[in-house]
């Protein structure tokens, strides 16, 4: 780039080639009387347009235009493509539901920083958020529970806070969330997590689990012992699911979970090939690498695990991506969570070689909104977006200059609630609300 010497005196133009642009690639040619895109594929131009919003300031990130005439842009030439093709993050919508506008806005988010899958965990112990016409009580007892933990009581002698909390959505309303994150180039992967965290699915069909007893969707956090049985019943249930997840949901990989649960290997086998047969991938966490006859079609989600052979990798460290973590051990953070993450730590990740990419969690047990969701994923998301998009090697006092003079007053004009870098604004802490104890979680 030289000089902000250019201006932009006509439209864009964003011309289609194939030139040897790499996937979802794009050349950027800017000279003092016009503005040029090559771009490898429709998801290439839709990256130049976001590169350009990026050189034009701040401000072309809100939702309307403060200023008329020419924007001032900088010539020179960037070309560009991502270095991994599954730039992910998951967004935890079951222990707090997070309204369709607040998905929406997470996706444009996601765009923004050129991230292109949208892991959405959708069911778990403490609610159910996919509406499964044919299995009416999923919703209508499974996506409503009556209070939470605040924190992790350290003795777990608490219940909850007494206040309830819930919600899903229709299928008209992910649908809308399919299509608006396809428009920006974004796929949605939906997980439905079988055989453990189902609690919330058992509450509502007792059928389901190991010992039919009835059950309640879950207050509070952890790993519960109430899990989906193999019965023959149990399995023709989540078939219907299943067919149903991927009747709204189009992408070729669908996320059946298998997380911290033993048990339920037959569940999730058949589950698996029901995918296979509906011609899409299934995924799961690295857990079920316990179980020997996993489909080689099965692709695996690393949080634990570092290196797997025989499957396809997407590599999403705990150590380093989930971004519910707290991130500093200063008091004044929200409730601290795990271990400490900071920027500088997701920026410093380096995915395995040969893995179809990386994916950052924002896991919501101590996220109750979308306000704290912010608090959480930014400015770290952004340092991710960055780890999976270009080349190593990385250089953190750089990135934190660039972070703090360019990109943190983007995510300003674009109304995110970051995590300054310097600790939590004063309300971005959790000062004790009488009743409702805060507790630490560092599980
Ligand atoms: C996970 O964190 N249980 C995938």
């Amino acid at each position: 780039m030289t000089g902000f010497d250019g201006l932009l005196p006509r439209p864009v133009r964003l011309a289609r080639t194939d030139a040897v642009l790499p996937p979802e690639g794009y050349r950027l040619m800017i000279t003092p009387d016009s503005v040029h895109v090559d771009a490898a594929d429709d998801a290439g131009a839709f990256y130049a347009e976001q590169t350009l919003r990026q050189l034009r300031g701040p401000d072309a990130f809100r939702a309307a235009a403060l200023h008329s005439g020419p924007t001032p842009l900088p010539c020179g030439v960037v070309e560009d493509y991502p270095r991994f093709a599954w730039r992910g993050c998951l967004l935890d919508v079951a222990r707090h539901f997070m309204p369709k506008a607040a998905v929406l806005r997470f996706i444009d988010l996601l765009a923004v920083h050129k991230l292109n899958v949208l892991h959405l965990h959708l069911t778990d112990d403490q609610g159910w958020r996919l509406e499964v016409p044919e299995l009416p009580l999923l919703t209508s007892v499974g996506a409503w529970r009556a209070g939470s933990w605040v924190g992790r009581p350290p003795d777990g002698t608490v219940e909850h806070d007494g206040r309830p909390h819930g919600g899903y959505y229709t299928t008209t309303d992910l649908r809308e969330i399919v299509a608006y994150a396809a428009a920006r180039h974004v796929t949605v992967v939906p997980e439905v997590d079988i055989p453990g965290h189902s609690r919330a699915a058992i509450a509502a069909y007792p059928a389901l689990g190991v010992d039919g007893a009835p059950s309640s969707v879950w207050t509070r956090w952890g790993i519960s012992e109430t899990v989906l049985s193999d019965a023959e019943s149990t399995i023709e249930f989540y078939r219907r699911v299943f067919s149903h997840v991927v009747d709204v949901f189009p992408a070729k990989v669908i996320c059946l979970g298998g997380d911290e649960a033993s048990g339920g290997r037959r569940l999730v086998t058949e589950i698996a090939a029901h995918l296979i047969r509906l011609g899409r991938r299934p995924m799961g966490w690295d857990d079920l690498l316990a179980i020997d006859d996993l489909p080689p079609e099965m692709i695996i989600g690393c949080w634990r695990s570092a290196a797997v052979s025989g499957h396809d990798v997407i590599a999403c460290p705990e150590r380093y991506l989930y971004l519910d973590h707290r991130q500093s051990d200063h008091p004044d953070e929200p409730i601290p969570v795990g271990y400490v993450t900071t920027v500088a730590d997701v920026y410093g990740y380096e995915p395995p070689p040969g893995a179809l990419g990386a994916q950052a969690a924002v896991w919501t047990e101590h996220l109750d909104s979308p306000r704290s969701v912010d608090y959480a994923a930014f400015p770290r998301l952004a340092a991710f977006a960055e780890v999976v998009w270009s080349p190593a090697p990385r250089d953190y006092p750089e990135f934190e200059t660039r972070l703090a003079v360019h990109h943190l007053p983007r995510l300003d004009a674009l109304g995110v609630e970051y995590r300054p870098l310097t600790g939590p604004h004063p309300w971005q802490t959790r000062p004790g609300v009488p009743g409702r104890p805060r507790y630490r979680d560092s599980s």
